[in-house]
């Protein structure tokens, strides 16, 4: 087992980085300190964090800063004395990646580049660098198969030939000047937090606000679902117990098309919220639009060697995880409105010097 004093965290202020944060605390041995360096674009919310902030004091510590800075993240390494890092940040949304690819190659590829390079620059001190990456790297399955540890790279989207490049350039410092890393390729995410431009968040709040619920092309794509708590508790695991220089694939065996993502949410929101004025169940709101550009076809994980080698087991099932994620969206009604009404822009604005 590792023993990481100074953890820095990329990118804790956005959906899985901030549940990680609280799973670290709540949910392991660490007794560390974690320093969370988000630049709060508008995928970062400070409000996802406030109670652990409150409740953890000096062990945990905010800096509002940007990856594309490399004077910012030597600062940072310094000044807290960084012992071991888990990279996050990065522009996360394959839609917007199509319109507006720049920023997703300065923050994931450049970004990425940056902190690894500063790793380098302290080696004596870093125990390890864990690079949070994605399964699009590996593009597209047709209706058969598997993406392992073993599959090339083919990446499609701007978003994922960002990632591809990042977890490249990870590996290169591994491979070239033994950095210590460890790389995770997950899966679709869903959970708490996330923001309303996801697939999941994005029906529950229309449905529950009877507003349309806009499915790409036939919505026969298919992903693979996994709590967003059962991926902090791989990333946990590789990073406590992965050899340096490991790849693992994390999914949650549960591959559904996007039509049956969302006919099931739909099917959820019906019974736990208020019905809609009409009476009609939420799946009349289903809207077929347009098909996004280049859109994959399949991703699906075999976590084969994350389960036999690491032991690790995911705990929510799609029926389980859906629930309660339809539930903590109708009941954080705060966090909702901050961040349907842009209130939590407001807030940061008042709160944090921009650049
Ligand atoms: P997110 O968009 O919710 O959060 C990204 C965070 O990074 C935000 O807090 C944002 O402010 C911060 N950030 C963006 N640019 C930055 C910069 N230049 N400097 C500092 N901070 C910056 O993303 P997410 O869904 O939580 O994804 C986190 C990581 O996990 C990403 O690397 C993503 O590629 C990867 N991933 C996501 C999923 C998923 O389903 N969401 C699945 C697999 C892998
Ligand atoms: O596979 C891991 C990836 O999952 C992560 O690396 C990305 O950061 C994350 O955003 C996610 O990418 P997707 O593109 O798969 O997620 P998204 O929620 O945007 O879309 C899921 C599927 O639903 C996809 O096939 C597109 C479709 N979709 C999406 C939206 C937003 C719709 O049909 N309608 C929508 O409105």
């Amino acid at each position: 087992m590792r023993v990481f004093e100074n953890l820095l965290v990329t990118g804790g202020s956005g959906f899985i980085g901030s549940n990680f944060i609280r799973y670290v605390f709540e949910k392991t041995d660490f007794a560390g300190r974690i320093i969370n360096l988000d630049a709060l674009t508008y995928a970062g919310n400070p409000a996802s964090l406030e109670r652990v902030a409150a409740k953890m004091g000096d062990r945990y510590v905010f800096v509002h800063g940007d990856i594309r800075d490399s004077a910012c993240i030597a600062r940072v390494f310094d000044e807290y004395a960084v012992d071991s890092v888990c990279h996050f940040a990065a522009e996360s949304h394959v839609d917007r990646s199509i319109v507006a690819p720049d920023d997703f190659i300065q923050t994931n590829f450049v970004g990425t580049f940056n902190l690894v390079q500063a790793a380098k620059m302290r080696m004596d001190r870093i125990t390890l660098f864990h690079h949070v990456s994605t399964d699009e790297v590996y593009g597209s399955l047709g209706d058969t198969g598997y993406f392992t540890e073993e599959t090339p790279y083919d990446p499609h989207s701007p978003y994922s030939a960002s990632k591809a490049s990042s977890d490249h350039i990870v590996r290169a410092y591994h491979d070239t000047y033994g950095l210590p890393i460890t790389i995770s390729n997950c899966s679709n995410n869903y959970g708490p937090y996330q923001f309303p431009e996801k697939l999941v968040p994005l029906v529950i709040l229309n449905a529950t606000e009877g507003k349309p619920l806009p499915v790409y092309g036939e919505g026969l794509n298919v992903r693979d679902w996994l709590h967003v708590e059962d991926h902090c508790s791989a990333i946990w695991k590789i990073m406590q117990e992965a050899a340096f220089g490991q790849t693992y694939v994390v999914g949650g065996r549960c591959e559904l098309t996007n039509i049956d993502v969302v006919k099931r949410l739909c099917a959820i929101v019906d019974r736990l919220a208020p019905p809609l004025p009409s009476g009609a169940p939420r799946e009349t709101l289903i809207t077929y639009v347009k098909d996004r550009l280049g859109h994959d076809h399949r991703y699906a994980i075999d976590c084969t060697r994350l389960e036999r080698e690491l032991g690790w087991k995911q705990t929510e099932t799609a029926e389980s995880g859906f629930e309660k994620t339809v539930r903590w969206y109708l009941e954080n009604t705060g966090w909702v409105e901050g961040v349907r009404t842009g209130a939590y822009r407001q807030w940061i604005e008042k709160n944090y010097e921009h650049r």
